[in-house]
């Protein structure tokens, strides 16, 4: 058997917000956002948007895309799903209820279990293996909506020069199916090799100190601030680049396979540097990489998401091609996927 992406979706909201707008409030330039990070611009959810309604918005796309390929009632499809696995770090709720269950309601996906992951911009890599071994333990379920939404502008200080400009918020959605199709040999389809990883050892290099049971709001404290992301750039930038060339190599390896056999590399949109690092190691072309970091800025969990939904609508994406996901993040966790589309 074997697990295969049979649609995707994503959801960007409208509010745009370029390096020239960051910098006629911050002490930045469009010049050194660019040169430092491939960044251009980042969409923004106005205010009252919460994770949950892009989180919907880009399963109801994937939703669609799915009925328009099968010819299935929208209903049917959620009604089918047995699970929801929605990977965030900026949930509804702090932790209760899990916003994977919000969106059940509001899909009405009565059958489908419902659970948030937070492995941070690896969420959405996480969540892909999880789904395809929760889909391999019960004979009856057979597909699975893997949803990853952020709205980490809610948890960037905007005076913060050396994170505001970094982030942006976004979510993407994909339908994983169970399928008859092998998951080895010429034939195989769908998710063929998986690599999940964490180094707890960085878990301060990228965090938001305040709010959580290590450090709680207290009854009448008054906040100068909310509470926001911390980092240490060059932390978190060294480890990426050791997690971003490890990953790819321990797939291609796993899977007997050279970079020239890889159609799309779809990594995490962080920082063009820390892509070009691995581009560099590995002599991979321009061509073979996807990048839109430029307009969408490092969206968390869901960048990989919104990256495979854009050249799937693009139809980038033909069948049999191997395709390379690798993700890296606070935790610090990093992992990758090789998916034969
Ligand atoms: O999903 C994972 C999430 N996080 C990441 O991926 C972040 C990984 N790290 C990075 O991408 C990079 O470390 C950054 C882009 C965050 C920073 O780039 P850098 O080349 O490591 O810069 P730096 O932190 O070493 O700072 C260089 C200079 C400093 O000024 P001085 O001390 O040399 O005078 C900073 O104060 O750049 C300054 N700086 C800025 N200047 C203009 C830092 N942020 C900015 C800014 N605009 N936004």
């Amino acid at each position: 058997m074997a697990f295969e992406i049979v649609a995707t979706g994503k959801a960007v909201p409208p509010g745009r917000v370029t390096n020239d707008d960051l910098a006629a409030r911050i002490d930045t330039t469009d010049e050194w956002i660019r040169s430092h990070t491939g960044i251009g611009a980042r969409h923004i959810a106005a205010e009252g948007v919460a994770c949950s309604d892009l989180a919907l918005e880009a399963a109801e796309n994937a939703i669609s895309m799915l009925a328009e390929k099968t010819g299935e009632r929208i209903e049917d499809i959620k009604s089918g799903l047995d699970l929801i696995i929605l990977a965030t770090t900026s949930p509804d709720y702090t932790g209760v209820p899990s916003t994977a269950c919000v969106v059940q309601d509001k899909l009405n996906a009565r059958n489908a279990a419902a659970f948030d992951i937070t492995a941070c911009c690896t969420g959405f890599i996480y969540g892909l293996e999880i789904a395809a071994g929760l889909l391999s333990i019960a004979a009856n379920r057979k597909r699975a909506l893997v949803i990853a939404s952020e709205i980490l502008s809610h948890f960037t200080d905007p005076d913060d020069r050396s994170t505001a400009v970094l982030f942006g918020d976004g979510a993407a959605a994909i339908i994983m199916e169970k399928t008859p199709c092998p998951n080895e040999g010429v034939n195989r389809r769908g998710l063929v090799q998986s690599i999940l990883a964490a180094d707890g050892s960085g878990a301060l290099s990228l965090y938001i100190p305040k709010g959580g049971t290590r450090n709680p709001f207290k009854v009448g404290e008054v906040l100068e601030k909310l509470p926001s992301m911390k980092m240490d750039g060059r932390a978190v930038y060294n480890f990426a680049v050791r997690a971003i060339t490890e990953t790819i190599e321990k797939l291609l390896k796993a899977d007997n396979k050279t970079i020239d056999d890889i159609k799309w590399i779809i990594p995490h949109q962080a920082n063009a540097r820390i892509v070009s690092a691995a581009q560099k190691r590995f002599g991979i072309s321009d061509e073979k990489i996807y990048m839109n970091i430029e307009e969408y800025a490092n969206t968390s969990a869901a960048s990989i998401g919104i990256a495979l939904d854009e050249l799937n609508r693009a139809g980038k994406l033909q069948r049999g091609d191997l395709i390379l996901l690798v993700g890296f993040g606070a935790g610090m966790t990093y992992g990758g996927s090789l998916i034969v589309w």
